[in-house]
């Protein structure tokens, strides 16, 4: 551990544990006599939350949405409230879990576990629209994706910092890998599986104690062994594609339990290892419908929403909950602007026709990219692989009993050789930079444009994105990602993905009704742009070349499928109407300046509200060449410090005069008044910390890191003494850590509660297991109905201080006058129908 990061974390404790009161070092109240409502839980009984008010609602418990509720849900003073459109998931258990299966039985082919979207007929595509799946149900996409965990390279997020320049918060490499590495716990293959398919790891790129575990998969085919050195063959290095430089080759790892194999998603790696978060409820079933807004603004004319409605189907009763200080959607990208032009919010061009008032008039929609991805077949030496094994019910059988008995076997398999390359690489540093000099960015603007209705400020914002996309095809960012693929057509054979990294094509997703339950329009626009079809057409002839290098060259014997035998345009051709999506779309709330065509700012606060962020993949403004998961996921991780960081409420110095044994009233605590809080929001996060918090900072830094552990040391004493006695050691999240001998490392991880954006914080235990308790019946049993939430939590003493012009609240809303909009807690009742679940499905497995 760091000397600065002691030092910080002595601070933290002193300052609270001197102070010796009846709450817990987060300000919660032992005594309060609501505190059983306050138990975490998972529910679908709508009237458990209804009319409740909550601090934080977040919208959409996928990758992003519990994540973030985790993050959140460590300050034990706060209330966060998800509310998922999906189920829990639990009746799809084995296809979420079992890495193969998941693959071969998709999520995404059981009803009512995925949205079912189609975009519009993609011109590019053979005039077809193509299969959209996203993830209905806690994990979102992440409990039904590939599970393949990568990072892109450093300059490609140095980039959003570029496209926002001056923005308040940092988005750069630094940033982004600092925190999917907060995010990520790495497991190791064992050493036989190292050797034989040589897989590079580089330890000290990855995590070691975040809530996602990572993985390689046990049983791996053994026609994989071919993939590194074919190409080493070419000139390719083997690398672990997380150290910054993804051009390279790699077996990378997923998202599973190294040691059961299991699939990790967001649901397992933040909710589930945390029985112990009591002020996070989870609702599931009900669909965000709308942002509430009161009409109420702040002192810069933002609007302050008030909270959310939601319902389960069209026609079901609208139920509502009140936000006391922040609204975030983390629908994804389709869900997210979806939401947000149901508020009111998004091109007026789109609402208007609709008769939906516009709140506030951004391109939200606009921008929209995603990686298309064909896949060519070629016919192997090898039997054995993945669409053999589904030719056989009963293999299939007994490679589920295996891994339900020992978490080994063919079903442990999931696809992990991938690569990345060049456009230099797929033809030749002279043609990619004549191919790049060719591109005319205000002609190729002018015409993205035109096909769709875009606004000069997206247009702006597409300029710069072209300026660094026509640079990257000169250096070595990966324009393609190529992915081996066992689906083969059939046994003796192999597919190899060939996927477009960095479209210069742009789409949209708009929505085409008032009511939440239509589908949005979603047009990606694929190939588009006519440098999206060169690139993709080179990839077709760069992997005939891999194919034909080092062991490849002996292991596969011809090509199959559509490209077979084609050439030139003809090839390019079938590798368009082959393409579908690589599920990485991306962009629709875009993080950009306003005047770039931006919907949220670098705080992912939404343009013109003052509480509505958008924390999910749909802020990424420029793609990468990685699966968007793990980039989702550091997303997520710091947007929740810089939620905490607006919320920060420094507590005192260390007052080394006082004596420990003087009891200190709460009030103490309360110091900063609330307006202060709300304008250091408002200031943003660079100017977050109060001056009384610099200075505590400065103190407890100068004061040096062995002084404070000894008044750790000391404090920590004084407070095992008068602790107050209690049964609910899980909920009392004070408790002596010295207590917890039988925490469980692997499940634990760190947390940075009491100083948002450094620092570290010594773990803190995990005190339940969740083999123990079930925690949906646990929740479901708990909370109450028909109290308010927000009267239980211990904030009264400085939620109730005036601070008139402030998100903050602890009041029920007045009656709305009749016929007016659902104020938060009320609901408003429509005529049910028996619609919900009732969607068609489709396999997302190429076959
Ligand atoms: C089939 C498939 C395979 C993929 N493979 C990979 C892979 O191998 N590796 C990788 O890195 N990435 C992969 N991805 C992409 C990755 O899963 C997504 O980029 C990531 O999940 C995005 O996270 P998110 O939080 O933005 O959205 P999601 O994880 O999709 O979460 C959004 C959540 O919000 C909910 N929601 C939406 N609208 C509402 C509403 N109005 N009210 C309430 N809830 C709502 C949804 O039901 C969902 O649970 C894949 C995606 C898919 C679909
Ligand atoms: C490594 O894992 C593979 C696949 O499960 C297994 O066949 C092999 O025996 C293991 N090797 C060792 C040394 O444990
Ligand atoms: C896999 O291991 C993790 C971590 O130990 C645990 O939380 C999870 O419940 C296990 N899953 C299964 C199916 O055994
Ligand atoms: C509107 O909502 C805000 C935020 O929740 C609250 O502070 C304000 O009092 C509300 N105003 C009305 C008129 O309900
Ligand atoms: C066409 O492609 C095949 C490979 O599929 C190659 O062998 C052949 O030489 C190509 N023909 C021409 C004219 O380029
Ligand atoms: C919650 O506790 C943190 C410190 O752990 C503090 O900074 C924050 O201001 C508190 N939030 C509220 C709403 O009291
Ligand atoms: C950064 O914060 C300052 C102070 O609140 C604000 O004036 C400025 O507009 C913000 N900049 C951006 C790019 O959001």
């Amino acid at each position: 551990m760091h000397v600065t990061a002691l030092a910080l974390a002595a601070l933290a404790v002193p300052a609270s544990a001197v102070i010796v009161r009846d709450r817990d070092a987060d300000g919660a109240n032992i005594n309060n006599p609501y505190r059983n409502m306050l138990k975490r839980g998972i529910t679908d009984n709508v009237q458990q939350v209804n009319g409740k008010a909550f601090d934080f609602v977040i919208a959409g418990g996928g990758v992003a949405g519990l994540a973030l509720a985790g993050r959140l849900a460590e300050w034990k003073n706060v209330s966060v409230c998800v509310i998922e459109a999906g189920s829990d998931g639990s009746d799809v258990r084995d296809n979420i879990d079992v890495p193969g299966l998941s693959y071969g039985e998709s999520v995404t082919t059981k009803p009512g576990r995925d949205w079912g979207y189609n975009t519009v007929a993609q011109a590019q595509l053979g005039d077809k629209a193509v299969k959209w799946p996203r993830g209905k149900l806690l994990g979102g996409s992440g409990a039904v994706n590939g599970m393949f965990w990568g990072r892109a390279s450093s300059h490609e997020y140095d980039a959003w910092g570029d496209l926002n320049p001056g923005g308040n918060v940092t988005w750069n490499w630094n940033e982004m890998n600092k925190y999917i590495i907060k995010s990520e716990t790495l497991g190791w293959p064992n050493q036989s599986n190292i050797d034989t398919f040589q897989i590079a790891i580089d330890e000290k790129a990855h995590g070691t104690s975040g809530p996602i575990h990572i993985g390689w998969s046990s049983f791996i085919y053994p026609f994989t062994s071919n993939w590194v050195p074919s190409w080493e063959a070419l000139g390719f290095t083997n690398k672990d594609l997380a150290s910054g430089d993804v051009r390279g080759v790699s077996l990378t790892p997923s998202t599973l339990f190294q040691d059961n194999q299991t699939r990790c998603d967001s649901k397992a790696g933040y909710i589930d290892s945390r029985p112990d978060l009591p002020n996070l409820f989870i609702l599931t079933g009900q669909q965000v419908t709308e942002v509430l807004f009161n009409g109420t603004k702040d002192a810069d004319g933002n609007d302050i929403a008030s909270g959310v409605s939601f319902s389960a189907y069209e026609g079901a009763p609208v139920y509502s909950v009140q936000a006391n200080k922040e609204v975030i959607l983390a629908g994804g990208t389709i869900g997210s602007p979806q939401i947000l032009q149901l508020s009111g919010i998004g091109p007026s061009s789109v609402l208007t026709p609709l008769g939906i008032t516009v709140r506030k008039d951004l391109p939200v929609g606009h921008n929209l990219q995603d990686h298309a991805s064909s896949t060519m077949y070629f016919s192997t030496t090898e039997i054995q692989n993945w669409a053999q094994l589904w030719s056989n019910k009963d293999a299939i059988a007994a490679a589920l009993a295996e891994w339900k008995s020992s978490k080994t076997g063919l079903l442990t398999y999931i696809n992990e050789a991938v690569g990345y390359v060049s456009m230099a690489d797929i033809t030749s540093a002279s043609q990619a930079t004549a191919a790049a000099n060719a591109i005319n960015v205000a002609q190729t603007v002018t015409d993205v444009a035109a096909a769709h209705d875009m606004p000069s400020n997206v247009q702006a914002g597409l300029t710069a994105q072209y300026n660094i996309l026509k640079q990257w095809l000169t250096d070595a960012t990966g324009q393609l990602e190529i992915i081996l693929s066992m689906w083969g057509s059939g046994a003796n054979n192999v597919g190899i993905q060939c996927a477009l990294q960095h479209p210069f094509s742009r789409g949209t997703i708009f929505i085409n009704s008032k009511s939440a339950f239509n589908a949005p329009n979603i047009d990606p626009s694929y190939y588009a742009v006519d440098i999206d079809r060169q690139i993709i057409g080179a990839g077709a002839n760069w992997i005939r070349r891999l194919v034909a290098s080092g062991p490849f060259a002996n292991t596969i014997t011809g090509e199959t499928g559509a490209t077979a035998g084609l050439n030139g345009s003809a090839l390019t051709t079938a590798m368009q109407n082959g393409a579908g999506t690589e599920y990485h779309p991306h962009g629709t709330c875009s993080m950009l300046p306003e005047e770039m065509g931006g919907v949220v700012d670098t705080r992912l606060i939404v343009y013109g509200t003052n509480n509505v962020r958008v924390i999910d993949s749909s802020i990424i403004p420029l793609h990468i060449s990685a699966h968007l998961m793990a980039t989702t996921y550091g997303i997520a991780e710091k947007g929740a410090d810089v939620i905490k960081q607006a919320h920060w409420k420094p507590p005192p110095p260390p007052d080394v005069s006082v004596s420990p044994t003087a009891t200190e009233d709460i009030a103490q605590i309360g110091e900063a008044t609330d307006s202060s809080v709300a304008n250091a929001q408002k200031a943003g996060v660079s100017s977050g910390l109060s001056t009384t918090a610099k200075i505590g900072l400065g103190v407890g830094v100068g004061v040096g890191a062995g002084a404070l552990l000894g008044l750790l040391v000391f404090c920590m004493c004084i407070r095992k003494k008068k602790r107050p006695t209690t049964d609910e050691k899980g909920w009392y999240a004070g408790a002596n850590q010295q207590d917890n001998s039988a925490w469980d490392a692997q499940q634990a991880y760190r947390e940075q509660d009491a100083f948002p954006m450094g620092g570290v914080v010594a773990p803190r235990p995990n005190r339940f297991s969740s083999a123990n308790m079930s925690i949906s019946t646990m929740a479901t049993a708990d909370l109450q109905p028909g109290q308010r939430m927000d009267s239980s939590y211990s904030l009264g003493d400085y939620a109730n201080a005036s601070g008139a012009n402030t998100p903050y609240r602890d009041e029920p809303s007045p009656l709305p006058p009749a016929g007016q909009y659902p104020t938060p807690g009320f609901q408003t009742l429509g005529s049910p129908s028996s619609g919900y679940g009732a969607q068609q499905y489709t396999p997302v497995v190429p076959k």
